[in-house]
C-alpha cells in the first residue's frame, strides 16, 4: 500500500526545513498537480470523446502535426498557472513566443516551461504519453518576465519534473533534494508518495532509441548501438532493446529499471530531435539528481547555453556507465 503522503504533505514538510520560504514554490509544484489531474481526466478517456483524438489541421512551431490532446494540454497548464502571481513568464513547446502573464494578474519570482504534451504522436493508440515541466527563478529586470529568463542553462533549474499517463499516472519531480514519484489515486483524487527517493542503477541493461534512424546516424552511434547488442556477460550483454516512442515513458522505465535512452545528431538532423528546455534540461534535472547522467554526446547537456527556446539537442540519458560509455564511442574513443 502507498504510504499516505499526499503531495501537498509532502511538500509542506520539506517546506518547513526553509523557515524564510513564501509557501509560493511549494504552491507552484501544488499547481502543477492540478493540472496534471486535469490533463490526466482528459487523456484517460480520450478513446471515448471523439473531439479529444486526432489532429487539429495545424502544424507548430517544429513543424509537427498538433493534436487535440496537445492543445488542450497546453491551455489547461497556460490557465492554471497564468493568474496565480507566482510566474512571471512561461515558454511552451506548442508556442512559438514565450507566454506571458496577463496584464490584470500580478508576477512573481518563478518561470515555468513545459512541453504539455509528450509522445503525442502515440495518444490515438492508448499508449503511455507525458507532460514535462522545469521551473527556474527569474533573472531579468523589468516586473514582467522576459525571453531571457527563458534562455537559462538547464543548471540553474531549481525544480523539474513529469506526470506520466501510463497503467497509472505518475508526477515525479525533484526539488534539489532527491527525486520523488508520487501515484494518482482515483479515489481520493491525490497523488500518493510511492517511489521515495528514486536512485537509477549505476548501469543498465536496456537500450532505447529509434534505430529506424541508424542509416544516418554517425559511425560512433553505430558502434556503440553495435556494442550493446554484442555477447558479453561480464558486461551483461546483449542489452535488451526497449522503445516506446514517448520520451517520458522511455525515460521512466530506464529511469526505475536502469539502461540508456539516445536520440542522437545525424546527417539529416545535426541537433537530434528533442528541445532543449523542454526535454532535455528537466529529464537531465531529474537524472543527475537520481545518480545518472544525461549529454548531448560531447558535453553536459545543463551546460549548454540555450540560443534559443526552442532549440533541439542530441540526447543521451541514463545511467551514468551506459551514458560515459555512449559518449566514448560517439567521440571516437572507443
Ligand atoms: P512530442 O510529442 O512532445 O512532440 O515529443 C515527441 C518526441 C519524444 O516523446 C519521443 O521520444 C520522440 O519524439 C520520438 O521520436 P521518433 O518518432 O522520431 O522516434
Ligand atoms: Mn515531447
Ligand atoms: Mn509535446
Amino acid at each position: 500500500m502507498a504510504k499516505l503522503v499526499t503531495i501537498e504533505r509532502h511538500i509542506m514538510a520539506k517546506q518547513k526545513q526553509f523557515p524564510s520560504a513564501t509557501g509560493d514554490f511549494s504552491a507552484l509544484l501544488y499547481d502543477i498537480a492540478f493540472a496534471a489531474k486535469v490533463i490526466g481526466r482528459e487523456v484517460n478517456k480520450a478513446g471515448l470523446i471523439e473531439d479529444m483524438i486526432g489532429k487539429t489541421g495545424s502544424t507548430n512551431v517544429h513543424g509537427e502535426e498538433v493534436k487535440k490532446l496537445d492543445e488542450f494540454a497546453d491551455l489547461i497548464i497556460y490557465k492554471s498557472m497564468d493568474h496565480t502571481g507566482r510566474l512571471c513568464v512561461m515558454a511552451s513547446e506548442e508556442n512559438e513566443d514565450v507566454l506571458h502573464i496577463p496584464e490584470k494578474y500580478e508576477c512573481g519570482h518563478y518561470v515555468l516551461l513545459y512541453d504539455p504534451l509528450d509522445g503525442s504522436s502515440n495518444i490515438d493508440a492508448n499508449v503511455s504519453i507525458g507532460t514535462i515541466f522545469s521551473i527556474y527563478h527569474k533573472t531579468s529586470e523589468g516586473e514582467r518576465g522576459a525571453l531571457e529568463d527563458c534562455l537559462q542553462n538547464g543548471d540553474k533549474q531549481i525544480a523539474a519534473g513529469y506526470i506520466i499517463y501510463g497503467s497509472s499516472t505518475m508526477l515525479v519531480f525533484c526539488t534539489g533534494r532527491g527525486v520523488h514519484g508520487f501515484t494518482y489515486d482515483p479515489t481520493v483524487g491525490e497523488f500518493l508518495l510511492s517511489h521515495e527517493n528514486i536512485k537509477i542503477p549505476k548501469r543498465g541493461k536496456i537500450y532505447s532509441t529509434n534505430e529506424g534512424n541508424s542509416a544516418h546516424w554517425s559511425e560512433g552511434t553505430k558502434k556503440y548501438i553495435e556494442y550493446v547488442k554484442q555477447i558479453d556477460a561480464a558486461t551483461n550483454r546483449p542489452y535488451s532493446g526497449r522503445y516506446i516512442g514517448s520520451l517520458v515513458a522511455d525515460f521512466h522505465r530506464n529511469l526505475l529499471y536502469g539502461g540508456v535512452y539516445l536520440y542522437p545528431g545525424d546527417n539529416k538532423s545535426p541537433n537530434g530531435k528533442l528541445r532543449l528546455q523542454y526535454e532535455a534540461n528537466p529529464l537531465a534535472f531529474l537524472v543527475e539528481h537520481a545518480g545518472g547522467a544525461a549529454s548531448d554526446g560531447y558535453q553536459r547537456i545543463m551546460d549548454i547555453k540555450p540560443d534559443s527556446i526552442h532549440q533541439r539537442t542530441p540526447l543521451v540519458i541514463g545511467s551514468l556507465d551506459d551514458v560515459k560509455e555512449a559518449e566514448d564511442f560517439i567521440q571516437g574513443k572507443k
